[in-house]
C-alpha cells in the first residue's frame, strides 16, 4: 500500500527507491512464532474460501517453511512463474514510489510483522499482510499483468489528478475483491484473506452488499479502511479484471467521475447485479466499537 502526500525523501539507510534489506536472519524466534500462529489459522479457514488461483500460489511458494518467509527465498519461484519480486520497505511508501515499482513488476513488502497481542486486527500493513495477502496471487499470469497495469494506470491517474478514484479500484479488488467460481464466492482479495475475522465475514455474513463488479460503479464507491467492508464486489474471473481495465481508456471515465456525485458506501443502484442485499446489522450497531 501506499501513503498519501508530498514527495518525501527515503528514510535514512533506505536506498532511493526506498528499497531495505529484509534482514531476514534478525528476526526473533518469537516473531516466526507470530507468522506460523497466523499462517496455520488462515490456510485451514482459506480451504473452500479462497480462489483456486491463491491457494496454488500459496502452495506453489512453500511460505510456511521457515516461518517468516525469506524474500530472497521466495523471489526465486515468483520470477520463474511470473516475472515478480517482492522488495523490503520500511512501511507506506509514497505513491509514486508505489506505482513505479508495481509497474516494473515489483511488490513493495513491509518488513515488520505484528505482536501477538495484534494476531486478529492491524491498521498498517505487516509483512502477514503483505506476504502472505499479496504475494501467492502474484503467481498468477492474469493477475500479475492486472498488477503491473494497475501501477502505470496509478502513474497515469496522478497526472490527471483522480488518484483517489483510482485507489478505490485496488481497494475493491486487489484488496477486498471476491470472485465467482462454480462452487460459490471466493476470496482474492489480499485484505480478507490475511484477516481471520474478515474472511468469515466477507463470505458468509449477512451484513455486507455483495454486488457484480462494475469499472465506474466501483471507482464511485468510498470504502472504509478501519472495520469491515459493507459492500464487496464480485468478478466472474480474474480474467475480466484485466481486460476491462486494460481495454479501457481511463481518461474519459476521470472525466465523468469528477462531476458525479459519490454513492454512499451501503446503497444498492438500480443497475447493480445483486448477490447479496446486506442487512447492514453489523455497520448499523456500530461494527467493531461496538463488538
Ligand atoms: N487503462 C487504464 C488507463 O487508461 C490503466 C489501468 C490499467 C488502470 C489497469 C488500472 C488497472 O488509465
Ligand atoms: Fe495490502
Amino acid at each position: 500500500m501506499s501513503a498519501d502526500g508530498v514527495t518525501l525523501a527515503p528514510p535514512p539507510g533506505a536506498r532511493p527507491d526506498w528499497t531495505i534489506d529484509q534482514g531476514w536472519e534478525h528476526y526473533a524466534q518469537a516473531e516466526h512464532d507470530v507468522w506460523i500462529t497466523l499462517y496455520e489459522r488462515q490456510v485451514k479457514l482459506l480451504e473452500g474460501r479462497a480462489c483456486d488461483p491463491f491457494l496454488r500460489g500459496l502452495d506453489s511458494l512453500d511460505l510456511h517453511r521457515t516461518g517468516i518467509p525469506d524474500f530472497a527465498r521466495i523471489n526465486e519461484e515468483l520470477m520463474r512463474l511470473t516475472g515478480w519480486t517482492v522488495v523490503a520497505v520500511p512501511g507506506l511508501v509514497p505513491d509514486e514510489v508505489f506505482f513505479d515499482h508495481l509497474a516494473n513488476r515489483r511488490f513493495p513488502a513491509g518488513q515488520f510483522i505484528r505482536k501477538p497481542e495484534q494476531l486478529d486486527y492491524l491498521q498498517e500493513p505487516d509483512i502477514f499482510h503483505d506476504v502472505f495477502g499479496h504475494v501467492p496471487m502474484l503467481t498468477d499470469p492474469t493477475f500479475a499483468d492486472y498488477m503491473q497495469a494497475y501501477g502505470k494506470g496509478g502513474q497515469r491517474a496522478m497526472s490527471l489528478g483522480r488518484l483517489h478514484n483510482l485507489a478505490r479500484l485496488y481497494w475493491y479488488t486487489v484488496e477486498f475483491g471476491l470472485m465467482e467460481s462454480p462452487q460459490g464466492l471466493r476470496i482474492y482479495g489480499a485484505g480478507i484473506v490475511s484477516s481471520y475475522a474478515e474472511s468469515v465475514f466477507a463470505l458468509d455474513d449477512p451484513s455486507p452488499n455483495r454486488i457484480g463488479f462494475d469499472l465506474e460503479r466501483v471507482m464511485r464507491t468510498p470504502y472504509r479502511i478501519d472495520d469491515f467492508q459493507q459492500v464487496y464486489f464480485v468478478v466472474p474471473a480474474l480474467q475480466t479484471l484485466l481486460d476491462v481495465t486494460t481495454h479501457t481508456d481511463f481518461a474519459p471515465l476521470y472525466d465523468r467521475l469528477a462531476t458525479a456525485a459519490d454513492i454512499p458506501i451501503a446503497a444498492i443502484e438500480p443497475s447493480d447485479r445483486v448477490f447479496t442485499r446486506g442487512t447492514q446489522a453489523y455497520a448499523d450497531a456500530g461494527g467493531r466499537t461496538a463488538a
